[in-house]
């Protein structure tokens, strides 16, 4: 969690220093006044990338040489980031290089719901992926490792694909990429079991009218399930040659929820699907809380989108009772009477005022 933060020259937001609270801050303002900008400054501080852009030369503001984030944790770690237009991006943690990005994830757990996350139903098996990931980088002090050998042996396999090596060459790896691939799987259904879990106990307070549904989770394991992987990888060896690469494994796997059996994606509104996903993004915080003592932080963009009054106050509500530091934006201004516990930031083209000016 985040005490203290910094912006300097991010978009229209020239120089802005605040003090979050460790509970909700809601960050208030018109259409272009920069909400999103300091939401998208926060992800950067935490993961070293935007979600907006994958050049960061357009986050610069305009006429500028560079931009800087600098914040503080609330164990009082000082976290410093630079991004210049020559120079490129530089992180400091506690003072020193940043060596891996991953090192900041540890830090600030971070979790993005993003204005349009009612698509997450559109999104393909890559995303849902990463966000099961996510949460088991969190809890699983073994995940990483796992996942990173995986994905080493199986670029080294891929590559001896390519280079149209012997069979008995490729097949070399299979056993080193069955067994991490067995490892992630035990991690992701164990994590995906935790996720049903939480979710069917949050998912009804946003959501009412869907407290007397059955949810259940369904995980893909990426190969063919009357094999094992590494079985699967022998079998398909010749499929794979032709294509060039090793099509099944813990990389081709996906997972989905169902609701009384149905894909709730033919069901849901587009403001429950909104619900939906905030629903995974808490059970996945408070996974994360319970296992790690991790507190995260959440960044909920624009919560007014797609959401009537009530179905805010659930959310705001469910987010007022946990253990995570959120930053909502939303140009309602009339969410700033929400709760005596939240603070409220008012952001004007670019400049901010309440809350706990810094
Ligand atoms: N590199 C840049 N330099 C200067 N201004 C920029 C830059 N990039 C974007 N902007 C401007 O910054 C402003 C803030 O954008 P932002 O997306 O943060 O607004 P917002 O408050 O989230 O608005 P909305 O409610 O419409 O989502 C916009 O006017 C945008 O045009
Ligand atoms: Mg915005």
């Amino acid at each position: 969690m985040l005490n203290q933060l910094s912006i300097t020259n991010l978009r229209n937001i020239t120089e802005i220093s605040i003090e979050p609270t460790p509970a909700i801050n809601l960050i208030l303002g018109n259409n272009g006044s920069g909400k999103t900008s300091l939401l998208e400054a926060i992800h950067l501080l935490a993961l070293g990338r935007s979600f907006r852009t994958r050049t960061l030369k357009t986050i610069v503001q305009m006429e500028k040489q560079q931009c800087q984030v600098i914040a503080k944790t609330t164990t009082n770690i000082p976290i410093g980031l630079q991004f210049d237009l020559a120079t490129g991006l530089q992180i400091r943690l506690n003072n020193s290089p940043l060596k891996r990005l991953s090192e900041l994830a540890i830090q600030l757990p971070l979790q993005l719901i993003p204005a349009n996350c009612h698509q997450f139903f559109e999104q393909g098996p890559r995303y849902r992926r990463q966000l099961l990931d996510w949460g088991l980088f969190h809890v699983e002090p073994s995940f990483n490792f796992q996942w990173q050998s995986y994905r080493k042996v199986l670029q080294q396999r891929n590559s001896a694909i390519r280079q149209h090596k012997k069979t008995t060459e490729i097949q070399l790896w299979d056993a080193h990429l069955a067994s991490h691939g067995e490892q992630i799987t035990a991690f992701r259904k164990a994590q995906l079991n935790r996720l049903l879990e939480q979710f069917n106990d949050i998912f009804p307070r946003l959501c009412p009218e869907f407290s007397h549904a059955s949810f259940s989770v369904k995980y893909r394991t990426g190969w063919a399930k009357e094999h094992s992987l590494e079985q699967s990888l022998q079998l398909a060896i010749d499929r794979d040659k032709q294509l060039g690469y090793t099509r099944s494994g813990s990389h081709a796997a996906d997972w989905a929820f169902s609701i009384n059996n149905v894909d709730p994606a033919h069901i849901f509104s587009r403001g429950q699907q909104k619900l939906f996903f905030l629903a995974l993004c808490i059970a996945q915080a408070k996974i994360t809380e319970h296992l790690n003592h991790e507190s995260s932080i959440l960044l909920l963009d624009d919560i007014s989108s797609e959401l009537d009054p009530e179905h805010q106050q659930y959310a705001l509500d469910e987010l007022d009772s946990l253990q995570v530091q959120s930053f909502i934006s939303s140009t309602d201004l009339s969410l700033s009477d929400f709760s005596k516990k939240a603070k409220v930031f008012h952001v004007k083209q670019g400049e901010i005022s309440g809350g706990g000016d810094g």
